[in-house]
């Protein structure tokens, strides 16, 4: 049932394209145009809409960070995002026309769930991003767009979390493209990009062998830090969810601007920083500031790890390792340069003889709050 794959998580690693693509299936039409029906929200619900909450736990709530990013930049909708085990203790100002978007690849966590009720009492409207049909999240939700990853057996979430990231890009541009806002041009042209996605992964995907061998020499370093900006701040903190939870070594994932606020004093000789940086394309000057961070680190003895667009030289004299990944629009980014690091935390604790499938202490659903 493995497929031939060691581990289910290097099966659902290895089919994210499918999951990509099938998430998109039949949702892209035609002149650039999203065609979400199961959305039953009305045209005027979805206009009224003022404030967006993205509410979710663990990977589910670093897909909900990068879609605070390309919600806002389509909508013009300022859009928070909340842990769901917080969300309704701290009296969220909510009201009907707050939307509400709980992720969730199980449809059954707990917190989430919790999360969800309150919003409802407060009359807020609330739409699902879940995968498992019928489970408990989208039926109490007002409406459902499913991610159609398949079944996700290993407890570290892989295809999951990508098709949870391409479904918030649906829904910011579906709000877009209702609330007609002045971004229409870009939509458009974002719509084709999406459709690219699912072989960019693809391409990512077989270049993997070197970060096997990197996973090899990392794995008995106790600590990794991973550092990011603009999107790539929620892609570090993936990265060190991911081997947190499978490798049971110490991680941890920055902003990279905060680095100098603190962080960096953690860096020593040899210690490993993986980089995620943004494309030469983002706005401002994010990428030279990304690429003159790396150059600190690694200054101050650190061993860089560095994700990176075909392309980009800039990085070259700063990695002292490269992992390339496809030019990709930048806040698309996160699709492609995501899936480094699950192979790496998957690899690191294989290397390591831990139970990749089912980490210790760790359930596939969290069922209690
Ligand atoms: C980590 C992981 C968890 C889940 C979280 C939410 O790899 O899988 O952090 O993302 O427990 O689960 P769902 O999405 O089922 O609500």
């Amino acid at each position: 049932e493995k497929g031939g794959y060691d581990w289910f998580m290097l099966k659902e690693i290895a089919e994210q394209p499918q999951a990509v693509a099938d998430t998109l299936l039949g949702r892209l039409g035609e002149n650039g145009e999203l065609v979400l029906d199961e959305v039953r929200l009305s045209d005027q619900e979805l206009r009224d809409i003022d404030k967006v909450f993205v509410v979710a736990c663990g990977t589910a709530y670093h897909a909900g960070l990068i879609a605070k990013y390309a919600i806002e930049h389509w909508t013009r909708i300022p859009v928070e995002v909340e842990l769901a085990s917080e969300f309704r203790y701290r009296d969220p100002v909510l009201d009907r026309s707050t939307l509400v978007v709980v992720i969730s690849q199980s449809g059954e966590t707990m917190d989430t769930l919790m999360a969800l009720r309150h919003a409802r009492d407060q009359k807020a409207r609330v739409l699902a991003i879940c995968n498992a049909n019928g489970s408990t999240i989208p039926r109490e939700s007002d409406a459902v767009l499913y991610t159609h990853a398949g079944p996700e057996v290993a407890v570290a979430s892989t295809k999951g979390f990508l098709t949870q990231v391409v479904a918030c890009y649906l829904v910011g541009l579906f709000l877009a493209q209702v609330r007609g806002v002045k971004y229409a041009d870009e939509v458009a042209s974002i719509v084709d990009d999406l459709r690219e996605l699912p072989a960019a992964v693809s391409q990512v995907l077989a270049g993997m062998e070197p970060v096997r061998e990197l996973a090899r020499s990392l794995a008995t370093e106790d600590t990794l830090l991973f550092l990011g900006r603009h999107v790539g701040y929620p892609v570090a903190l993936e990265g060190a969810l991911k081997l947190k939870e499978l490798a049971y070594i110490h991680a941890e994932g920055f902003a990279a601007g905060e680095l100098k606020h603190g962080s960096i004093a953690l860096i020593g000789p040899g210690t490993p920083v993986v980089v995620v940086v943004p494309s030469p394309r983002s706005r401002g000057s994010v990428h030279g500031k990304v690429v003159s961070n790396i150059q600190e680190v690694r200054a101050r003895g650190a061993r860089t790890i560095v994700v990176a667009e075909e392309g980009d030289d800039d990085v070259l004299p700063y990695a002292d390792h490269l992992i390339r990944v496809p030019r990709t629009p930048t806040l698309l980014a996160p699709v492609v340069t995501t899936v480094p690091l699950q192979v790496l935390a998957c690899e690191i604790a294989d290397t390591r003889g831990l139970d990749v499938d089912q980490p210790r202490n760790l359930a596939k659903s969290v069922t209690v709050e």
